[in-house]
């Protein structure tokens, strides 16, 4: 991984808060979702959650970016499998 990916050691997740993707159940509903799930698997200490604009793949929201790699049609029932299967992974 590279820098570009993490901050002060913290793995960077952006989530789209754009009118597609937050009126599709993405922006602060996602956000608060991947939190809680972060939370709950006890690394939220190690993640830094970022509001997109707009990730450019409006029809194929709500999307998120996880150290470059970006996932689609995320919900926020989604958040628990996508930190034990992409995140949990990636940190150091
Ligand atoms: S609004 Fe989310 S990718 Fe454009």
């Amino acid at each position: 991984m590279t820098q570009l990916f993490y901050d002060d050691d913290k793995l960077r997740i952006r989530v789209c808060g754009g009118m597609n993707c937050a009126s599709n159940g993405g922006g602060r509903v996602l956000e608060d979702a991947l939190q809680q799930a972060l939370e709950a698997a006890g690394v939220a200490d190690e993640v830094e959650i970022f509001r997109a604009h707009c990730l450019g793949e409006c029809h194929s929201g709500p999307c998120v970016r996880i150290a470059g790699e970006r996932f689609y049609h995320v919900q926020a029932a989604d958040a628990p499998d996508l930190v034990r299967d992409e995140i949990l992974p990636r940190l150091k």
